[in-house]
């Protein structure tokens, strides 16, 4: 099946809110427990840059299990910072470890390379998916560590219907609509493993973990 892009930024007020609002604690949850298990130690772990933050729900949970790190955390989109400079304001143990920037990621500046970056759900946002893999390549040191999960494009619209159908019956109906044109423009794992070495980072490994999900990590070289 041929990939379908969806807009790259998440901007409309209904879509904002349904998807900041919505419960992705198990999902988000488990991108930060395999994050940690990938990670394992390999390094002190202090400056993180999280690439299409959204609303911050996964960038929160980062910074609750990883107490020691400082984050730049970066989304295009005003209307979801607005969501998630509203949480940070209401949490002020975490005020000077998280920084949000209202940025696209192509134009995000940042001086020093960092120990992690990651991401979660932008890839798929993205005409160029090489502006996401230059970005990191761009921000990293040999040493940083990467880990990226995004959505894998169903082979047929069958199974993509079948996916909504199973994931997000009941949620809101923009909701369920967002998560369909994701799927859609989602890539495949091969494509994904051809655009790596154009960015120099060959070495990063590609696994499909769901029936939906795919991650992306290691380190450039
Ligand atoms: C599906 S959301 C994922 C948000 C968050 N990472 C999460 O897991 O909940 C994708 C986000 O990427 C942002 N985005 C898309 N393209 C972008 C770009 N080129 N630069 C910055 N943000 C971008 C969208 O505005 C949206 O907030």
């Amino acid at each position: 099946m041929k990939r379908l892009l969806e807009p790259e930024l998440m901007i409309e007020p209904e879509q904002v809110s349904a998807y900041a609002n919505a419960d992705f604690d198990e999902p988000h949850s488990n991108f930060i427990r395999m994050l940690g298990s990938y990670y394992n130690s390999r390094g002190d772990l202090r400056t993180v840059l999280d690439l299409g933050c959204g609303p911050g729900d996964v960038t929160f949970k980062f910074a609750a299990a990883f107490p020691e790190t400082i984050i730049d955390a970066v989304d295009g989109s005003k209307e979801m910072l607005d969501f998630a400079n509203k949480i940070l304001a209401e949490k002020p143990e975490l005020h000077g470890r998280i920084n949000y920037h209202h940025s696209m990621i192509q134009e995000f500046k940042s001086s020093p390379k960092y120990d992690l970056v990651f991401s979660n759900s932008l890839l798929h946002h993205l005409p160029d998916p090489m502006v996401l893999w230059n970005k990191i390549k761009e921000v990293s040191s040999p040493e940083t560590y990467i880990f990226i999960m995004d959505l894998l494009r169903p082979e047929t619209i069958e199974e993509a219907v079948k996916l909504k159908a199973l994931y997000v019956r009941g949620e809101p109906e923009v909701l369920q609509k967002d998560f369909y044109n994701s799927l859609l423009a989602a890539f495949e794992i091969d494509e994904v493993r051809e655009q790596l070495p154009q960015a120099g980072l060959g070495k990063l490994e590609v696994q499909q973990i769901t029936d939906r999900h795919i991650i992306i990590f290691g380190q450039k070289s």
